[in-house]
């Protein structure tokens, strides 16, 4: 602290904002979207209600659910000139990084979104437009990645059957339908669509502050949850119990080394800035993960490693006293390889997830006409000291 400046790393005890849309205890592993526990919302709503919920405040009637599903449907298509930019792209180049600058660049294609003076239906517009085309473009920038045809959107289809679709089918043949699929991706999206002031949902406010557009804005929280130490966990994770896996499956030695202050390894999955008990949403993904795999006859030894992982460390008083305990990224990787999606797409599945919570965010920031975040800092640089020609340096 100097003068009236208080610095706080990483923010663990400032607040920025005041929210009405997700409630969090962290002490009692509490989760909430406008009210509604996580439990409920998880087995009995549809990712687009829950996504109307976070956005406008109030499930939808059955009216305003179909509305907003017709409104949704027809904008699935992102324009012709699009596949161009997805060209441009080597196909090793990761899905987080063509996803965050396809969005940016739909400001060039709905330049209503960039008029701070807009209407609150140009506004739905713009939400409407990012929620339908989210999907289109991480399809398309998997597809691009493995060198595939593109496929369209298809208007009979429900928001999940139809990424589903536009992932895996071919020209030739149409994708199947699984329901157990499409409905393990709907609880998986619902249990990602909100985390109140996590590090991207405060990158999509801030950027959002400056009256940059909403689609710059989530371009932005995209960027920010590609991190491992936040969305990019869950490929981690799985990337983490692989090598341990090829290293003879020797957890004892992995669970000391994420001890050890001079080993960077940390278990990926584990711990959370407010979580310092379990995470209501890893205990439903583990159980997802058990009923999933199950009923799709999928062995994979991934899951049994994690669940030995996870028991030896909470037994393990580094990790328990630190109130370490496995995240929502932790099992959640285990699912999408079941339901094949490639690892490198995980994250992107996050952000598909946390969407409608980043639109809400922003909405709200917007809503509330917050000012343009600006921290201060307290310098620590050199005193005045005068310049110095280049012939005496
Ligand atoms: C998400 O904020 C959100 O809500 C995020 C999220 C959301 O929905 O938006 O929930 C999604 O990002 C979940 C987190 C996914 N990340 C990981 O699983 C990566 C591994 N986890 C860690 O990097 C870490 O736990 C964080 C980043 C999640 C939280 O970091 P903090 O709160 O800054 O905690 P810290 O780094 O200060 O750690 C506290 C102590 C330290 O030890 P000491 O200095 O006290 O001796 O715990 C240790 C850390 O070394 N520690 C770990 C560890 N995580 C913390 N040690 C080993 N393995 C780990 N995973």
């Amino acid at each position: 602290t100097t003068g009236y400046i208080t610095i706080d790393p990483g923010f663990k005890n400032t607040g920025s904002t005041q929210s009405a849309i997700t409630y969090l205890d962290g002490e009692n592993g509490i989760l909430r979207y406008r009210g509604y526990p996580i439990e409920q919302l998880a087995e009995k709503a549809t990712f687009l209600e829950v996504a109307y919920l976070l956005i406008y405040g109030e499930l939808p009637t059955q009216t305003e659910l179909k509305d907003f599903k017709e409104s949704i449907t027809n904008h699935t298509l992102v324009h012709e000139d699009m596949k161009q930019f997805f060209e441009a792209y080597p196909s090793q180049a990761h899905p987080m990084g063509v996803l965050a600058s396809m969005v940016v660049s739909l400001s060039t294609f709905y330049p209503e979104s960039q008029d701070p003076n807009r209407s609150s239906e140009a506004v739905d517009l713009t939400i409407h437009r990012l929620l339908a085309k989210l999907p289109t473009l991480a399809a398309m920038s998997y597809k691009n990645a493995v060198r595939h045809p593109f496929i369209y959107p298809k208007n009979e289809l429900g928001y999940v059957e139809n990424f589903l679709n536009m992932m895996f089918a071919m020209p030739t043949e149409d994708y199947k339908p699984n329901s157990v699929v499409a409905s393990a991706l709907n609880k998986l999206l619902i249990l990602h669509a909100d985390h109140e002031q996590n590090c991207s949902a405060s990158t999509v406010r801030i950027v959002g502050s400056s009256q940059a557009n909403l689609y710059a804005s989530i371009s932005a929280g995209i960027s920010a949850l590609w991190g491992p130490l936040h969305g990019g966990a869950n490929q981690a994770v799985i990337e983490m119990l692989d090598k341990i896996q090829a290293d003879g499956g020797d957890l004892d030695k992995w669970i000391a080394k994420a001890k050890d202050k001079n080993d960077p390894f940390r278990l990926m999955g584990f711990g959370h800035r407010v979580y310092k008990n379990f995470d209501p949403r890893a205990k439903i993904i583990k159980k997802a993960a058990d009923d999933v795999l199950e009923q799709l006859g999928v062995q994979d030894p991934a899951l049994d490693l994690a669940k030995k992982m996870e028991k030896i460390a909470l037994e393990d008083p580094y990790f328990v006293e630190r109130g370490l305990y496995p995240n929502v990224d932790f099992y959640s990787g285990i699912i999408y390889k079941a339901l094949e999606i490639p690892s490198e797409m995980f994250t992107v599945m996050f952000a598909l997830g946390r969407l409608p919570g980043w639109i809400a965010q922003w909405k709200e920031m917007i809503e509330n006409k917050e000012p343009i975040g600006r921290p201060r800092q307290i310098y620590t640089g050199a005193n005045e000291r005068d310049y110095v020609s280049i012939e005496k340096r």
